[in-house]
């Protein structure tokens, strides 16, 4: 029986990132392979029953397979970059809370199943959610299998090479069917619990969000050769379009947009570019709200291009609506947590997929500055040990 600290300290080498900081656990990279495989090995110490599903997501049972079970996971992929808690701990958490489930019963009264969801991040293929959206169809199959990463390998090939076959790929009502209620242990991330009170909360809703890439195009060309009144450069171009992205968002209350990416095409120190793509992130609560947003962040970008002898296109690359969790499931959890505040959040999370087709809830810990998707993101030993006894409590009351 390990603590939910001393999980999380086993793992605390695995694809650390020496370049960014932080960790980089790309979807079926090594380092995530690596988890994947410690998460399997720490579920079978447990006695639990460990199974992958079609789309790579990961199911330890506690119990026999069944329909309508009790099922709590996260993922253990990052960003790029990204800090120790973002997904690991939901998964630690979970571990740890069968520890102390099964110091309190022999026999769970409903199976419970620990999940890893694949892709969580869309780091490596772009799709955020991407083993949730597969599993419930969120996502048309033929668009994720030709989704690329930065090598040009599809999600198709990279999936082949690590024992999925990709015609069964899919949605998987069999699946979907197993998970009777949904709970979602994962760090804070942003500021809502403070520095002092409450080290819990439980979450309320997600976010609207979506991802979208602009391509604008111009002339490649020569950096020497090519004087400044002959240029249509598209890096000029992108430039403006990142600071229209945050002046419209600003504009708008409640509204979050950002450029985390850009890539310029080919990239050379003497080279102008003959393309640069961005990739775009924006939230809102209210979908209608997000589309405008984009709408006029598009027009914005065309006007930009051209006057800098460039084109744009821009092209969605996945959405996600505002969801709120089943309000039954999160009252159930509230009164197993008295004192627990209700926090919506900005982050996406599988729950938040799953919450479409099955009672969903999530249950969010401290992290004092809510700085996440950084190496900064924190959390305190004792706040990590409160998650998993308030997780241990919630499916003991779920059970
Ligand atoms: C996932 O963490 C997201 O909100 O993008
Ligand atoms: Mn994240
Ligand atoms: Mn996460």
């Amino acid at each position: 029986m390990e603590t939910v600290n001393q999980l999380l300290d086993s793992i605390k080498d695995v694809g650390r990132d020496a370049v960014r900081g932080g960790y980089s656990r790309a979807v079926y990279s090594t380092p995530e392979l690596d988890l994947r495989q410690w998460f399997i090995e720490q579920a079978q110490q447990r006695g639990l029953d460990v199974e992958t599903d079609r789309n790579g997501i990961i199911w330890a049972w506690w119990g026999k397979p069944q329909d309508g079970a009790l099922v709590t996971g996260s993922h253990l992929d990052s960003v790029p970059g990204g800090g120790a808690f973002d997904g690991p701990l939901g998964v630690a958490s979970a571990l740890a809370a069968v520890d102390l489930l099964k110091s309190r019963t022999t026999a769970p009264k409903r199976s419970l199943a620990v999940t890893v969801f694949p892709e969580e991040e869309g780091s490596r293929f772009g799709v955020a959610c991407l083993g949730s959206r597969l599993l419930t169809g969120a996502i048309d199959v033929d668009k994720a299998l030709n989704l690329r990463d930065v090598d040009g390998n599809t999600f198709a090939d990279v999936a082949r090479g690590h024992g999925l076959d990709p015609r069964h790929v899919g949605p998987d009502q069999e699946a979907l069917a197993r998970i009777g209620d949904f709970v979602e242990l994962h760090v804070e991330q942003g500021k809502g619990l403070g520095q002092s009170g409450p080290a819990i909360a439980v979450g309320s809703s997600i976010l609207g969000h979506g991802r979208w890439k602009l391509s604008v195009s111009g002339q490649g060309n020569h950096a020497g050769t090519t004087l400044m009144a002959d240029r249509a450069d598209p890096m000029v171009a992108a430039a403006q379009i990142v600071v229209a992205v945050r002046d419209t968002a600003a504009k708008q209350p409640d509204a979050r947009a950002t450029v985390g990416r850009l890539t310029p095409v080919p990239g050379g120190t003497n080279v102008i570019a003959s393309r640069v793509d961005l990739w775009l992130d924006a939230r809102h609560p209210d979908d209608a709200v997000t589309a405008q947003l984009i709408e006029s962040i598009y027009s914005a970008a065309r006007e930009i291009a051209a006057s800098e002898g460039c084109t744009v296109t821009l092209t969605e690359e996945s959405y996600s609506d505002t969801v709120h969790f089943d309000p039954g499931l999160s009252r159930r959890i509230n009164d197993l947590l008295p004192g627990a505040p209700v926090l919506a959040t900005g982050a996406g999370h599988d729950a938040g997929v799953l919450a479409g087709h099955v009672p969903s809830a999530m249950v969010f810990v401290r992290n004092p500055s809510g700085i996440s998707h950084s190496p900064e993101e924190y959390v305190a030993d004792e706040d990590a040990s409160a998650g998993a006894a308030a997780l241990a409590d919630v499916l003991e009351g779920l059970l």
